[in-house]
């Protein structure tokens, strides 16, 4: 599906005026995103005079890139792999949780000043409520360590859940609690009093050991995104607790080897596009001002990626 952002005159593409308003979304690679299709269905959908472009930056021009959204006057950046975290030290000001979770997906422009969001916290904890799920006070095991996880972490400790952190590089998921738990980049005055947190192994015996008590359990990592789908950071045998709520980030493919394994446990499971959804939902806001058409957007995203 194209963006639907050219001058043709095909009666559904919207025509590019002299008030045409810019954002987009900077990544390297950028041309796998769906975030054009979602953010340009929304538009059309609500009549908006704006559209939503991909910009393939390379990293050593990230500086640039920036300088322009500010000297173009676009109306606002999404950030993906590998900027969010490169952005922070690049715009003016930061939100308190882009802050906490150290990395920016959003951008805006106020007044040609920069303010860098992080919308993935609010998305995920969005998509975690319309699962039916509460959060507050809860054990949960979150698999991975690496950027996805930082935003899944601050979100469900500023909530207070219980967390333990499984990463293969034991060090990392370590590094992450201690981080959280102990307030480096103020995220202390942010997560709640009643969170815990720990790291560990992503190993056998310690997931056989954290399981049993989970009563959520989110994939962060890359395994099972395509087009590895055959891979799992679920470990063969352990027994994958009938009564928890399995979250997995990735959303392509839409049913992963983990949610089927999760499933076959007679759990239930929900995959990362409701969270891509509402992380947008949340950019789009804060650019336009205007409640997202977050249907719109969804349908968008699953036509995008090949569903109906
Ligand atoms: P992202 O920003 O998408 O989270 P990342 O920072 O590279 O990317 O982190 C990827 C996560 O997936 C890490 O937790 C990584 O584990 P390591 O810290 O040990 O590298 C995890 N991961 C990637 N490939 C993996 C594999 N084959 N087995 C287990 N974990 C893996």
């Amino acid at each position: 599906m194209s963006g639907g952002c050219s001058s043709t005159t095909r009666p559904s593409t919207p025509i590019i005026s002299g008030q045409t308003r810019i954002v987009g979304v900077i990544g390297w690679p950028v041309a796998h995103s769906v975030s054009p299709a979602m953010h340009n269905a929304a538009f059309r959908a609500l009549g908006l005079d704006w559209c939503y472009v991909p910009f393939p930056v390379h990293p050593e021009r990230l500086a640039q890139a920036l300088a322009g959204v500010r000297g173009l006057g676009l109306g606002g950046i999404n950030a993906t792999v590998p900027h969010k975290q490169a952005l922070l030290p690049l715009v003016d000001e930061l939100t308190p949780e882009a802050r906490a979770v150290g990395a920016v997906n959003t951008v805006m422009v106020k007044d040609e000043t920069l303010v860098g969001h992080n919308t993935d916290v609010g998305g995920f904890l969005r998509a975690l409520g319309e699962a039916g799920f509460d959060a507050r006070g809860c054990a949960a095991l979150v698999l991975g360590a690496g950027g996805a996880a930082r935003a899944v972490v601050y979100a469900l400790a500023r909530v207070g859940a219980h967390l333990t952190i499984l990463n293969r590089t034991a060090s990392r998921a370590c590094d992450l609690a201690r981080e959280f738990a102990s307030g480096s980049q103020g995220t202390a005055t942010v997560v709640s009093a009643e969170a815990r947190l720990e790291g560990g192994s992503l190993d056998e015996q310690t997931l056989r050991r954290a399981a049993p008590q989970a009563r959520l359990i989110v994939n962060t990592t890359s395994l099972g995104m395509w087009p590895e789908v055959e891979t799992s950071p679920w470990i063969e045998g352990v027994p994958f607790p009938a009564d928890a709520l399995l979250f997995d980030l990735v959303y392509n493919p839409r049913e992963t080897l983990f949610m089927r394994q999760a499933r076959t446990g007679g759990a239930r499971a929900v995959d990362g596009l409701r969270m891509l959804v509402h992380q947008g939902a949340e950019a789009f806001e804060l650019w336009t001002g205007v409640q997202p058409p977050v249907e719109v957007m969804y349908a968008a995203c699953t036509a995008a990626l090949g569903g109906s």
